[in-house]
């Protein structure tokens, strides 16, 4: 979204009372081109736009022409359903920008894309060219548009996705949607693997029964990067604790990616971790988010298995997952530790965890320049804290 103008600056340089009239289209063009995902929390403010835009573009009812949808741009990303649904089907084009549609949304644009009556005719009629111009837009599709996709349409969407590096979740939401059964499945070898629509066609029981525990171990890596259906997932850990009944170890670890979210605590209290570079790839936030108790019991069997302490390369090792720990142990984090973690992640802290945290970071940075100190500490600072510090300097924080 870099090349994108934030709507926030184009709002507060120039608002639209203070546009000419006869400019007013231009202003909503470049306006156009500005990332409105940024807006997701201020529907008020995507209300007071839309309506500057219908004054401007003379637009009444839902039905927006080719130029009102082509001005509009990245805009249509806002829209209600019944817009999407009854303008000019180039608006398709403009909600391929889109970071997130509502599931009314989606559903206005599966609509429309069974209608028929887009650029891309009739779903039955797709072809792989038309998969490649749809592209990212397949991520909105749900079972019923794909149910009446061939399969080999289908499998090419998938193949096409991944390759867009979309979040894994869109692309496990497209799985989940889409994926069937090939009339042709057999044994997976490192072939199959090797195929950019790997596991497409497999259903859960197929690659439980096809992916032979020897093809597991040899092919661990290229088959964890490629699965992303949490079913098969759970597959390939079972498999993987019958070939490690003793716990899986760093390196089968670090190849685990996302698979690895799926693991119970039980699976968890036999890995053994024994190196930072594992907790490091464990928590890499690629791989998704962390149910909290699961983060947890990785962290502390990480800690326990070397009767290790919180350091300063464990935190930045944890990052965002440093909220999943609990308070004891977050007081145990020593002030020189804290000292070598520049701005931690502490977003999703309670302010009870980042007063543990405070009291440490205090002592860590209270060498600092008044100025500097503020900067620091800002990410330990919750609504607690200033209310600790209701008279002190803090509060400008
Ligand atoms: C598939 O793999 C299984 C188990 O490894 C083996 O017994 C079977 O013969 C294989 N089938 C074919 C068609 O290669
Ligand atoms: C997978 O497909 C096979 C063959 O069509 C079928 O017997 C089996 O029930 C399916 N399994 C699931 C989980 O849908
Ligand atoms: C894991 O560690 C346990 C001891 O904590 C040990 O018994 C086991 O052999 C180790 N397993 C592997 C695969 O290294
Ligand atoms: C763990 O480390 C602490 C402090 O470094 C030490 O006192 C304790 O004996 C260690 N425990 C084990 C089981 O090694
Ligand atoms: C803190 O975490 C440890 C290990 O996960 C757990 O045994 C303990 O009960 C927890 N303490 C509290 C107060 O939740
Ligand atoms: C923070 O550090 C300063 C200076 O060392 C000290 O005066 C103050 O009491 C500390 N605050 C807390 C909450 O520990």
């Amino acid at each position: 979204m870099g090349h994108m103008l934030s709507v926030m600056c184009v709002c507060v340089c120039c608002s639209y009372e203070k546009i000419q009239k006869e400019n007013c289209r231009s202003y909503f063009s470049a306006l156009g081109r500005a990332d409105f995902s940024v807006l997701s929390h201020g529907l008020d403010k995507k209300t007071i736009l839309f309506n500057d835009a219908k004054d401007c573009l003379g637009i009444s009812g839902v039905s927006l022409t080719s130029y009102q949808v082509e001005v509009l741009g990245n805009m249509a990303c806002t829209l209600n359903p019944s817009y999407i649904q009854n303008s000019h089907p180039l608006i398709l084009e403009k909600l391929k920008n889109c970071g997130d549609l509502s599931d009314s949304q989606i559903t206005a644009v599966q609509s429309l894309l069974l209608s028929g009556n887009t650029a891309y005719g009739n779903p039955s009629t797709w072809n792989e060219q038309t998969v490649e111009q749809l592209s990212i837009l397949a991520v909105y599709f749900k079972s019923d548009l794909c149910n009446t996709l061939s399969f080999n349409v289908r499998r090419k969407f998938f193949s096409v996705l991944r390759k867009q590096k979309i979040p894994m979740k869109k692309l496990r939401t497209f799985f989940t949607e889409c994926n069937s059964e090939s009339a042709t499945v057999s044994n997976i070898t490192a072939v199959t693997i090797a195929d950019a629509s790997f596991p497409f066609g497999f259903n859960s029981t197929q690659f439980d029964l096809y992916l032979d525990i020897a093809v597991l171990q040899n092919n661990l890596a290229a088959i964890t990067e490629k699965v992303v259906d949490t079913s098969f997932q759970t597959i390939i850990l079972n498999k993987l604790n019958q070939i490690y009944p003793s716990g899986l170890n760093d390196g089968v670890l670090q190849l685990l990616g996302s698979t690895s979210r799926v693991a119970t605590i039980d699976d968890i209290s036999k890995w053994n971790i024994t190196i930072i570079d594992t907790l490091s790839s464990l928590m890499d936030s690629n791989g998704g988010l962390w149910e909290p108790e699961k983060s947890k019991a990785v962290i502390m069997r990480y800690l326990s298995m070397g009767n290790r302490s919180l350091g300063s390369a464990e935190i930045n090792a944890v990052g965002s997952n440093i909220c999943t720990l609990n308070i004891s142990v977050l007081e145990n984090i020593n002030a020189e530790s804290l000292k070598e973690v520049l701005f931690p992640d502490l977003s999703s802290c309670t302010i009870e965890q980042k007063s543990a945290l405070y009291i440490t970071a205090n002592t860590s940075f209270s060498n600092q320049r008044s100025k500097a100190y503020y900067q620091i500490m800002r990410p330990y600072l919750g609504k607690t804290i200033i209310h600790i510090h209701r008279n002190t300097k803090h509060t400008q924080v």
